[in-house]
């Protein structure tokens, strides 16, 4: 038999061991073996029940996501064909669900008609998170099993529920104690279904899945969620699945489910959602770093400051169960420090995602302290006080004095040179740069950045710790800015500039959140702080002298006291959360513009507000590439997705640059450098890498 499969008959039983590792992705050879060994079931006269399930304990997770958009997607034998063709059995089909049933994972589990799961197991339908909908009879199986409210709220939210929830909705039939009970469970399940003359695949439960709801359930569930939803087609393609299935008999069903998973195959945005799938597990590969190279241990973190973000850095160890040391200079700068965390769960416990139980034990985890001694023992400390190289390098030495030899010495500097704070200790080898984003409990992008000397088990354990506190840690070399707030310069450049030359905030942050991102940059602006951004500038003011005009009208909402949001002013004007446009922004924009010379235009498009902004923020990435800040264009697409709130659906910066074309951008970008006169002369300048991947015909963007 294949070796992607271990069959095995015992007595009246076949076993069907699925064996690709490391996840058993149902990819086209997998799938040929899983119908062969399926049809030696079927045809041995000896057998008279079959259970599939994971050789190596986890069943499995789903389509293999690296054959879509290619031929070998529905390459033969298909997976809703084998689907459908096991769901005619004649003997009864036992899925052993061990760790996982993910997509058409949990789509085969449909269509065999028991279902036995370990107590830890975790089935879902995430293919959402792929711009996809399940694709192998999952929309309209599950609503007959569950229900259609349930199922699709599986579907459109993507997340997995665990067994004792599948028990309760029907999804599982019955729970094994754990996943080494799980297959001899599995046969006492196949043997009573046997001594009981138990039909092969019982009766569907809810052979009218919408019964029940009302009549507008899908129009309203439709109206509620479209906002939300922006410019996904996903979430609207698995909604008409799962309302086919409420109209449609089960074989029509599924022909309409095909059509629909079809459609969003070829879709942009499942091609963008595939490769961020990719690009998240690539960013941890870092070349010339084995896999298997000695890690450090991390069992005590100590953070220093515990402010906004000290705070929330030193949460996400909490929550993942790591005792942490919170420092500070007084005590009531501590205690607030303390109480503000202590109110952030409590905000969670208040919206049911963690118990008091819960609150207390992460509570217990972070300890105050006001003295250095403390640190002593700590594995991993991260500093996160005022951002000034003076006060930063200070600490550093504090901690080469009392941090224990082989400490890994962190700070969270958004845009200071970490060699400069390495070359303060005697042990810059120990010193890496981690830089949260804030929310730091909420964010999940961590940018992680590599120094000169950073050992390479410095730069490889807190790529691992990073992981372990739920992050998406990136790699970056050391520049101003980093990955991130490097390119959020050029890009927020040109938003402000576009005002000076006759936009509105409105126009410019509508063209941005056309594009389904979060928040326009100007909003983003606010809502950082008109100061802040006005303080990084001023510390780097050499770098843009030539330029009167640049960031001129940042600089003048800062000298007006316009702070932003906590202001209730700034490119906007707010009350409460409410945000409104403010003439006096643009009489502002009228003034600086005929002080500095430059011509206002009534005729500014939104095409021309995009590719300026957009082609800005993507020359800078391929700049950042070329200069080897970032190991590769996916881990720019990773930054702007989980920091900046880019869409995942678009892909990141890079990725959207690719489907536009390298060329459009590059030509944009030379049009404007002609057309914007002195401005376009300075700032327009194509990166020499782009120029030389299109010299090149390439479309995609790599280091040539
Ligand atoms: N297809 C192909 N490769 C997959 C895969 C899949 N469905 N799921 C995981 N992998 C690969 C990963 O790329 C990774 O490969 P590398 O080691 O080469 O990077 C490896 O398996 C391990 O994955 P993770 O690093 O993510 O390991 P983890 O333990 O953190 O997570 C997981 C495991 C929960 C299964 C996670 O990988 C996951 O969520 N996978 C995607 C599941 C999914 O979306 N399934 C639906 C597919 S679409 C579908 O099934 C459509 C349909 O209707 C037919």
């Amino acid at each position: 038999m294949n070796s992607l499969i271990n069959y095995r008959v015992e007595g009246n039983l076949a076993l069907i061991g699925l064996a690709r590792p490391p996840v058993n992705a149902l990819g086209q050879p997998l799938r040929a073996a899983l119908l062969d060994a399926y049809e030696r079931a079927s045809a041995n006269a000896d057998v008279q029940a079959i259970v599939i399930h994971g050789d190596s304990g986890l069943f499995t997770a789903g389509a293999d996501i690296s054959e879509f958009g290619s031929e070998a997607s529905f390459a033969a034998p298909d997976l809703p064909s084998i689907l459908v063709r096991l769901t005619q059995s004649s003997k009864p089909l036992i899925a052993a669900i061990g760790s996982i049933a993910l997509g058409g994972g949990l789509e085969l589990a449909l269509a065999c008609g028991y279902r036995i799961g370990e107590a830890k197991a975790r089935l879902g339908l995430p293919e959402i998170n792929l711009g996809l909908l399940p694709g192998a009879g999952g929309t309209q199986r599950l609503p007959r099993l569950i229900g259609a409210e349930p199922a699709l709220d599986m579907m459109i939210s993507g997340q997995p529920i665990n067994a004792s929830r599948a028990l309760q909705l029907g999804l599982l039939d019955r729970l094994a104690d754990s996943a080494e009970t799980l297959l001899d469970s599995a046969r006492a399940f196949a043997a009573e279904l046997l001594a009981s003359n138990a039909p092969a695949r019982p009766a569907e439960r809810f052979a009218q899945p919408a019964a029940g709801l009302p009549a507008d359930f899908f129009a309203s569930f439709r109206a509620s969620n479209e906002p939300r939803w922006k410019s996904r087609l996903a979430p609207r393609l698995v909604l008409a699945a799962v309302e086919a299935s409420c109209r449609l008999p089960l074989e029509q069903g599924l022909a309409r489910e095909g059509e629909l998973f079809r459609q969003a195959e070829d879709s942009a945005q499942s091609a963008a959602l595939r490769h961020v799938f990719f690009a998240e597990r690539e960013a941890g590969r870092i070349p010339g770093i084995d896999a298997d190279l000695p890690l450090r241990s991390i069992e005590k973190v100590a953070v220093i400051g515990a402010g906004t973000m000290g705070g929330g850095i030193a949460m996400n160890f909490a929550n993942a169960g790591i005792p942490v040391t919170l420092l500070e200079q007084k005590a009531e700068a501590l205690d607030r420090g303390l109480a503000q965390i202590r109110k952030n769960y409590e905000i969670s416990v208040k919206r049911g995602k963690l118990t008091e139980a819960q609150l207390e034990q992460r509570m217990e985890l972070l300890q105050g302290t006001l003295g250095y001694a403390d640190l002593a023992d700590a594995d991993l400390v991260i500093e996160a006080v005022f951002e000034k190289m003076e006060i930063k390098q200070q600490v550093f030495r504090t901690l080469d004095e009392v941090c224990k030899p082989g400490a890994i010495l962190a700070t969270n500097t958004s845009s200071l040179d970490v060699d400069a704070i390495a070359a303060v200790t005697r042990r810059p080898q120990d010193v890496i740069g981690l830089h949260f984003f804030s929310p730091a409990n909420v964010m999940r992008l961590l940018e992680v950045v590599r120094g000169k000397a950073t050992a390479p088990d410095v730069l490889a354990t807190t790529m691992k710790i990073g992981k372990r506190i739920g992050k998406i840690p990136v790699v970056s070399g050391v520049c101003f800015g980093f990955i991130g707030n490097r390119m959020l310069e050029p890009y927020n450049r040109e938003a402000h500039r576009l005002v000076l030359e006759g936009s509105t905030p409105a126009q410019v942050d509508g063209v941005l959140t056309a594009l389904d991102l979060n928040m326009g940059v100007l909003s983003m602006t606010d809502l950082a702080g008109v100061d802040v951004n006005f303080l990084v500038r001023d510390g780097n003011r050499a770098a843009f002298a030539n330029d009167p005009s640049y960031y001129i009208l940042g600089d003048e909402l800062y000298k007006l006291g316009r702070y932003g949001q906590k202001t209730g002013r700034g490119f906007y004007l707010y009350e409460g959360r409410d945000r409104k446009d403010d003439p006096e922004v643009v009489e502002i924009a009228e003034r600086v513009a005929a002080e500095l010379g430059v011509a206002r235009r009534a005729d500014i498009t939104n095409q021309e507000i995009h590719d300026r902004c957009l082609f800005m923020l993507i020359n800078e990435g391929i700049q950042l590439l070329d200069e080897g800040i970032a190991l590769r264009a996916s881990d720019i697409d990773l930054v702007w997705i989980n920091g900046y709130g880019f869409p995942g659906h678009v892909g990141g910066p890079m990725h959207y640059a690719e489907t536009l074309g390298l060329d459009t951008v590059l030509a944009g970008i030379r049009r404007y450098r002609d057309e914007l006169g002195s401005h376009g002369e300075m700032w327009f300048q194509p990166a020499p890498l782009l120029e030389r991947l299109v010299a090149a015909g390439k479309t995609r963007i790599e280091k040539i």
